[in-house]
């Protein structure tokens, strides 16, 4: 697969299979993966990866936290901007609008967008879920490593005939999933990978995003 192949099939799925995907796949997307780039090779990234009963048992202490009102956050960092400006805001509405509009959930129902944020934290049905984590110690230079790392993922997933999505969702739940996979104090939990097989045909995994041009982000200095 070319890598711009890998780049324009990956889109973020909320709908897999239950279909397995087996333990040596996921080995070799994060043996590759591992060749990431960062700085001073400092290689800041830490995985857990969940699968079967262990990935169940992580959705379901999550779920029950939502529905008792047990407190599973906050963020130990900014999800999102503190403050949106433009164009930035139109955006995140703007995909927020989409993907809702797909799934039938008019503006203004809170139940049916609360439904939809609670199947983050069943993977949307993935098999397996990842949980990314960072030292606390590492400085900002460090969560750009993360992202390269993660993309890493996202497309070797691709290789694979796998499909992913990633979820700051569970960062908003790091006690939970702190408590559940025994991460140490010294680690934050950046956020989850869902990974499975998924059909790009299914609602809403057909979701279009948006992307500004070349010419809205790029400027060219020659001269
Ligand atoms: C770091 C990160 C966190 C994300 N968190 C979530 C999430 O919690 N739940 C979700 O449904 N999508 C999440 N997404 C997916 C974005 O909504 C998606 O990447 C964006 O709308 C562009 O769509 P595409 O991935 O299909 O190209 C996240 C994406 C990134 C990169």
């Amino acid at each position: 697969m070319k890598v711009s192949d890998a780049i324009l099939s990956r889109h973020s799925m909320r709908v897999f299979h239950d279909r397995p995907v087996p333990r040596e796949i996921i080995h070799r997307m994060l043996d590759v993966a591992r060749y990431a780039a960062s700085n001073g090779n400092l290689q800041p990234w830490k995985v857990y990866v969940t699968s079967g009963a262990a990935r169940k048992r992580l959705s379901a202490a999550i779920l029950k936290a939502i529905d008792t009102g047990e407190e599973g956050g906050p963020a130990e960092y900014d999800v999102y901007p503190r403050v949106f400006t433009e164009p930035f805001d139109q955006r995140r509405k703007k995909v927020g609008k989409d993907l809702y509009t797909l799934l039938n959930v008019p503006k203004g129902d809170a139940a049916g967008m609360a439904k939809q944020f609670k199947k983050n934290f069943e993977f949307f049905g993935a098999p397996v879920g990842m949980i990314l984590t960072i030292d606390r110690g590492m400085g900002n230079g460090q969560w750009v490593d993360c992202g390269i790392f993660l993309d890493n993922l996202m497309l070797l997933a691709r290789e694979e005939g796998l499909h992913t999505c990633p979820q700051a969702a569970f960062a908003r739940y790091q006690k939970i999933v702190r408590r559940e996979l025994h991460v140490p104090d010294n680690e934050i939990v950046l956020c989850g990978l869902a990974i499975g097989y998924a059909d790009a045909a299914e609602v809403p995994n057909n979701l279009v995003t948006d992307r500004a041009t070349v010419e809205d982000f790029s400027i060219f200095l020659e001269s």
